[in-house]
């Protein structure tokens, strides 16, 4: 068998991407290898959102570059093809920059993978169509096998694109205009997933509250109708989706919060900045306030949901007052978890335009500001649990021996120590320690939860 040699960058999409690319190469007879080496076949699937993204795709294919050459004298062919947001916005350029690439394939456009390897042959290619027509009615079906592999939790793309527009952003450009999968593309897709032991899916979308599909009655459904559905699949414990605007979290996606037991207490709903004056010039389309009250709706719905979000430091014109507005929103909402980001100016995004940058220095002292706060309520988040008793959903074996690992309702990592205890049970486990990463527990003496079946502790504070 042929063999191909995947890499992802960046978000939860790109993982989605490159399984879906594994699924349609597995078709042509290519098996998946770990290491780049000895592959015929090396994908480079690209994440462009920041700078630093890019030049890691540039650096990875110098190497790639050297095995491909090395294997060549060896007298095999590896050709190396490059996918994703990089491809879509640089396009020939890339080429240009490392020639030893074979092929350039934007987001939009894998489902044409064979036939543009194919023409691959003869010349180098590059494809990055942002076409109306649909991808995902091109894709195979994963085979049971590849399911298996993946483990018990999967993540399933319901939307794509944003026509949010942020100043900052290069998403709108890469991604292209919103579009929604129809229901039923989505739902055959879950029921494939859970028949071969999916039990925890996250529904994954740039924009993924925007969701606007197709229902199978002809009328337009949005997320909190769709997850009702999802909620009915047997075998689905778990769901979850990502990534929320706060400007589309609806009534109806904030009582699924309340009314379906299998949707997890976590949320992660970007804010981006603390400051109005920022999150108008970032063209957020909310205020703070707007935010605070969202999040006490939210928190009505479901007491005990765990928060997190992106927050940007040093948009051009933030000033030491801006940044504390922002410090001040983290204090308040007091996130389980957050990833935080220096500003890095996108080329084609309004913001790039933007002068009164901050000085390097000023976004590093904010940037580590920012970050001992997210990491203060991090850990609190953590210790506050040691004590409770909360579901896991036993994932894979853990670090040592006789361990198991897997995922709190709220997204922490739980290791216990086990005999007997199976991948893939849903068991209810006593905290006992909070490490820096993980939370450490025992299985609780009686276990009223069966897998599917999520216990009441799910629901209680
Ligand atoms: N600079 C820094 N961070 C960015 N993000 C998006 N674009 C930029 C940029 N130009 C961050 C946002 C977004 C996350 C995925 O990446 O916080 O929510
Ligand atoms: Fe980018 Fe804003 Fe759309 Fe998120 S909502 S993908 S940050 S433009």
């Amino acid at each position: 068998m042929k063999k191909v040699h995947i890499k992802s960058f960046g978000c939860q999409m790109n993982v989605y991407d490159g399984q879906r690319m594994a699924d349609i190469l597995g078709e042509q007879g290519f098996e998946e290898t770990a290491t780049p080496e000895g592959a015929d076949l090396i994908l480079l699937n690209t994440c462009h959102i920041r700078d630093r993204a890019v030049q890691k795709v540039y650096t990875e294919l110098g190497k790639l570059r050297d095995i491909k050459n090395s294997q060549k004298a060896e007298g095999q062919d590896t050709r190396i093809i490059v996918a994703g947001c990089v491809a879509q916005a640089e396009g020939a350029e890339i080429q240009r920059r490392q020639p030893a690439v074979d092929l350039v394939v934007g987001p939009q456009a894998y489902h044409r993978l064979p036939e543009l390897l194919e023409q691959a042959r003869a010349r180098r290619v590059v494809d990055t169509d942002l076409p109306i027509d649909d991808k995902f009615g091109h894709l195979p079906a994963p085979r049971p096998q590849a399911i298996r592999q993946r483990g018990i939790s999967a993540f399933v793309t319901v939307q794509e694109g944003c026509d949010k527009f942020c100043a900052f952003c290069v998403v709108p450009y890469t991604r292209g205009a919103e579009f929604s999968r129809p229901v039923a593309q989505i739902m055959a897709e879950i029921e494939r997933l859970a028949a071969s032991g999916v039990q925890d899916v996250t529904l994954i979308g740039q924009n993924v509250n925007a969701y606007h599909g197709e229902g199978p009655d002809g009328r337009i459904w949005g997320l909190a109708r769709l997850m009702h559905r999802v909620a009915e699949v047997p075998g689905i414990a778990r769901i979850r989706y990502t990534t929320s605007h706060p400007r589309d979290m609806d009534d109806d996606l904030i009582a699924a919060h309340r009314d379906l037991p299998q949707v997890m207490p976590f949320l992660h709903l970007p804010v981006q900045a603390g400051s109005d004056r920022i999150l108008a010039a970032m063209n957020r389309k909310h205020s703070a306030e707007d935010y605070r009250r969202l999040i006490d709706r939210i928190r009505q719905a479901r007491p005990d949901i765990a928060l997190s979000s992106d927050f940007i430091v040093g948009f051009p014109g933030e000033t030491d007052a801006d940044f504390e507005d922002t410090i001040r929103l983290v204090d308040e909402i007091g996130f389980a978890s957050s990833y935080s980001f220096k500003y890095s100016p996108r080329p084609g995004t309004p913001a790039a335009e933007l002068d009164d940058a901050v000085p390097a220095a000023v976004m590093d002292e904010r940037l580590h500001r920012l970050q001992a706060r997210i990491e203060h309520h991090r850990q609190a988040f953590n210790h506050a649990m040691v004590g409770r008793t909360v579901d896991v959903l036993l994932e894979r074996a853990g670090r040592h021996p006789g361990q198991l690992a897997g995922k709190s309702p709220y997204l922490q990592a739980v290791q216990i120590e086990t005999e007997t205890n199976q991948i893939g049970e849903l068991v209810q486990v006593v905290i006992e320690r909070a490490g820096s990463n993980s939370l450490f527990g025992r299985k609780a003496e009686a276990t009223g939860a069966a897998a599917g079946k999520p216990s009441s502790e799910d629901i209680a504070a």
